[in-house]
């Protein structure tokens, strides 16, 4: 049965066909979401920064503060530091928000945001992805935006069993997704944001795809051939680099004690707890100090290994004082 239906499946590769249903499918199911009712390049460009590593859900509220503090990129290249960190609070990766106004400051002094991809791509923080879908929501220019969503959603479509963590594999599907990218503005407009709704909302990372509600499902050879839910194809991760760091704790009138991290680096120019900033420093025994904790193991994009320790406030006494 499935060898009868994907004869019928026309031309070379499937994706060829993709257009034809998705569109439609995407005008009638796409989540409303603020950012698509805007051709405005900074609301655009203010959403496609805070959607990198974000989900929708946790977006939305930070959106609409963010906006209504900051409603042009003249007035972000403008806040201070402190108040754009303050409205980023809880987003996490928090050089995406100094990008963020590095590249303000650029757009704001040229007088308005290039409309070419290539030109987008050397601002702060704007990689490939990104500058195609700026160039394409905001100015109907073709180009393919290739995220983890497109990339799931192609393989499957397209039954590629290429490891998607290989660069070559990215570019391959970012050309045949280009390959496929209609012609008529009103559509280059959406076509990226369909994509990428298709692979958030009916072909999923985790569990089974939701064929039934696909608009690829004539034509999705993973389907056709059973390999969808394999696919795609990722490398294992490396393992984590793992630090272990001391923190201490000193309270006075019920504060506690901050410093502020290095204009560089991870959570760069934050503040943190004062804490020993290699394992080496771990070993050496520690004096006047309660152990508070633990190990304990944290972080996201590092694996910290943490003890507290709070640091005693009677002096230790001097042998034989
Ligand atoms: N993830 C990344 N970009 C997105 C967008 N424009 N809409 C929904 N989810 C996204």
């Amino acid at each position: 049965m499935a060898g009868m239906e994907e004869k019928m499946i026309k031309t070379e590769s499937p994706l060829a066909n993709l257009p034809g249903p998705l569109l439609p499918w995407y005008r009638a199911n796409a989540r409303d979401l603020p950012w698509r009712h805007t051709r405005d390049p900074y609301r655009i460009w203010v959403s496609e920064i805070m959607l990198q590593q974000t989900r929708v859900a946790a977006v939305l509220g930070y959106y609409a503060r963010f906006l209504e503090a900051f409603p042009s990129v003249e007035a972000l290249a403008d806040a201070p530091e402190e108040a754009l960190l303050k409205l980023w609070e809880g987003l996490g990766y928090y050089s995406r928000a100094r990008n963020l106004q590095k590249a303000a400051r650029q757009v704001a002094q040229r007088g308005g945001f290039p409309e070419d991809y290539g030109e987008l791509l050397e601002l702060p923080g704007i990689g490939e992805y990104t500058a195609a879908a700026i160039a394409s929501a905001a100015f109907g220019r073709r180009e393919a935006a290739v995220d983890g969503n497109v990339l799931r959603t192609v393989t499957r479509i397209t039954d590629n069993h290429a490891d998607i963590t290989d660069p070559k594999t990215k570019k391959n599907i970012r050309q045949q997704v280009q390959a496929i990218l209609p012609e008529d503005e009103a559509d280059i407009r959406i076509f990226n944001q369909a994509m990428m709704e298709l692979g958030a909302t009916v072909c999923v990372p985790n569990g089974p795809p939701k064929c039934l509600f696909c608009p690829a499902r004539e034509i999705c050879l993973g389907r056709l051939r059973g390999t969808a839910e394999a696919l795609p194809v990722k490398a294992p991760k490396k393992a984590r680099k793992r630090e272990e760091k001391t923190v201490f704790i000193f309270l006075q009138g019920g504060k506690t004690a901050l410093c502020k991290r290095p204009e560089a680096g991870l959570l760069a120019g934050l503040r943190k707890k004062p804490c020993s900033s290699s394992s080496k420093a771990v070993k050496r025994p520690y004096v006047n100090v309660r152990r508070l904790d633990c190990w304990r193991d944290c972080g996201s994009s590092q694996t910290w290994r943490v003890r507290w320790m709070k640091p005693l406030r009677r002096r230790p006494s001097r042998p034989g004082a």
